[in-house]
């Protein structure tokens, strides 16, 4: 890394001067990092990162907003993996958001505002409200008439209760521990497993809730591989929301602010488009009215839109047009640029700023992780190789005797018909099957099983790059990276060859050229 004036110069700066000056853009296939001198260990490398300004990242994967890969299922594993899951926003407005509140309410190391019940109120009622209100515990503080905590209802005193028409109060327990301040999660581990209290309540001197500690959760963080957990503040896990452009969007974003959503991506085929619903607009718009909420924008593959976006106030750049396994918006519209110059150029636009970038679609390989980081990314947007597993939405089907789940483009025929988020995203204004212009495929995958093999295997190859480069943070294999252009013989080579592969390993199976 140099400096000239007030620029920071790479290594990798030359390399691609070189293929700009003869107009070659270049894809994961075309390139690979050069080894360098290295004293960094697979195993000691940081993958610390961050998504956008303000929402930090254990590593670098994030599950991208598609209807067939990131629901809360996805998101609370990805999160728990260190990464983060994007709802997608082919839901309405109160489903997301609803999506999103199964994430933040996954881990609560402190409930800050529990729900409380009144004494008197009768468990018919109670049952009702979680129903319509869509909550995902059974755990409430019940309160007397004066609003002093009194009691605990739990999921047993549900089970047991014969009569719905009993109420909070006669079926509650009274045997009651509480604190009142807020210890460390390791204090309050303790105290409720040395009183096998499965609800510990926070009150204020005056018997008032302030607060409320869940025993399976304070486990799961205390014990467990929680440090490598991507939570909030308060212990929850972190998760992000896709919205579109549009004034009725911002009624998802008031509903995902109010469940905790983390970060906002407006997630457009287009982040580049100017006018009334612009997406720079929609970024602006929403800046105004939530000054605190970091904003990602995408997708765009041009160092000029990237510039436009950093003046509007963005908070983290999503790139690619068009290198989806399920995208046919290059062939369709005959636009968009190879993903490792696309993701170089933008990062160059925005080196200095602090605006991360995440390189979304077209990863195949973990070893194009690496690359897609060393060109200039904080994080990869990942579809495919995150779809058809346990966690991502949607059935396992049979497919000529083998065990398959879809995974579908958000601009398909089938995406766009379903929803008019995924009309919007590629700017349809037509519902009617024949009149749209589709810029992606549906199809299926392989069922995988759970993701979190695949990510474990990703996350390895990642390392082992950082390993080779010499680099021990993400930041490092930013500023360190080096390229080679590679050709077509050097890529076959690069692949195994002259075999016929008899045993399946888990990071490797060779894919359509
Ligand atoms: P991968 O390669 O991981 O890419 O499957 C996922 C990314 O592809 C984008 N995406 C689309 N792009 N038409 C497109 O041109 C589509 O129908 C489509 N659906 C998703 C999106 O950026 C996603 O993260």
């Amino acid at each position: 890394m140099k400096r000239r004036g007030n620029a920071v110069e790479y290594k990798k700066d030359k390399f691609f001067e070189k293929m700009d000056r003869i107009g070659l853009a270049l894809s994961y296939g075309d390139v690979r990092l050069r080894t360098g001198q290295s004293n960094v260990t697979p195993g000691e490398v940081d993958l610390k990162t961050r998504f956008s300004r303000n929402v930090p990242l254990n590593c670098p994967i994030v599950s991208s907003p598609m209807d067939t890969v990131t629901e809360h299922k996805m998101a609370i594993e990805m999160a728990k993996l260190g990464g983060l899951g994007i709802i997608h926003r082919a839901l309405s407005p109160k489903e997301q958001a609803l999506e999103v509140a199964r994430v933040k309410f996954y881990l609560n190391g402190l409930i800050k505002k529990p729900i409380c019940v009144k004494a008197e109120e009768k468990v018919e009622n109670i049952l009702r409200m979680i129903e319509e209100k869509g909550f995902l515990f059974r755990s409430f503080p019940v309160l007397d008439s004066n609003g002093r905590v009194v009691g605990i209802l739990t999921n047993n005193d549900f089970e047991f209760c014969a009569d719905l028409q009993a109420t909070a109060g006669e079926i509650m327990s009274k045997d009651l521990i509480t604190v009142n301040e807020y210890p460390p999660l390791e204090s309050v581990f303790e105290i409720m497993r040395k009183n096998k209290k499965k609800v510990l309540p926070v009150v204020d001197r005056d018997g008032f809730p302030t607060g409320m500690f869940i025993y399976s959760d304070i486990k799961r963080i205390v014990t467990g591989s929680s440090t490598a957990y991507n939570v909030d503040a308060n212990g929850n896990l972190r998760v992000g929301a896709a919205i579109g452009v549009g004034e009725a969007e911002l009624e998802r974003v008031e509903l995902c602010l109010k469940k905790g959503v983390d970060v906002v991506v407006i997630d457009t085929a287009h982040g580049d488009s100017q006018g009334v619903y612009s997406t720079l607009e929609m970024l602006k718009e929403i800046k105004k009215i939530y000054p605190n909420l970091d904003l990602v924008v995408g997708n765009i593959s041009e160092a000029e839109s990237a510039k436009r976006l950093a003046d509007a106030g963005v908070d983290g750049i999503k790139v690619g047009q068009g290198p989806g396994s399920i995208c046919t918006t290059r062939i369709v519209a005959g636009v968009g640029c190879p993903q490792v110059t696309a993701v170089y150029d933008c990062a160059k636009a925005v080196r200095g700023t602090g605006i991360p970038i995440c390189a979304d679609g077209g990863i195949e390989y973990s070893g194009d992780i690496p690359i897609a980081i060393g060109a200039g990314a904080e994080t990869v947007m990942l579809g495919n190789m995150l779809s058809g597993t346990l966690e991502s939405p949607g059935e396992v089907i049979m497919r000529r005797g083998f065990p398959v789940k879809k995974y579908r483009g958000m601009g398909s025929l089938g995406a766009m018909e379903k929803s008019k988020a995924s009309r919007e995203r590629y700017g349809q204004v037509a519902d009617a099957k024949d009149k749209l212009v589709p810029e992606g495929v549906e199809g299926v995958v392989p069922f995988k099983g759970p993701v979190e093999p695949i990510v474990f295997q990703l996350l390895g190859g990642l390392r082992s790059g950082m390993g080779y480069v010499g680099a021990a943070t993400i930041v490092e294999l930013k500023e360190k990276a080096d390229f080679r252009r590679i050709s077509r013989a050097g890529l076959s080579e690069s692949h195994p060859h002259g075999i016929t592969i008899t045993e399946d390993v888990p990071n490797y199976e060779r894919k359509g050229d």
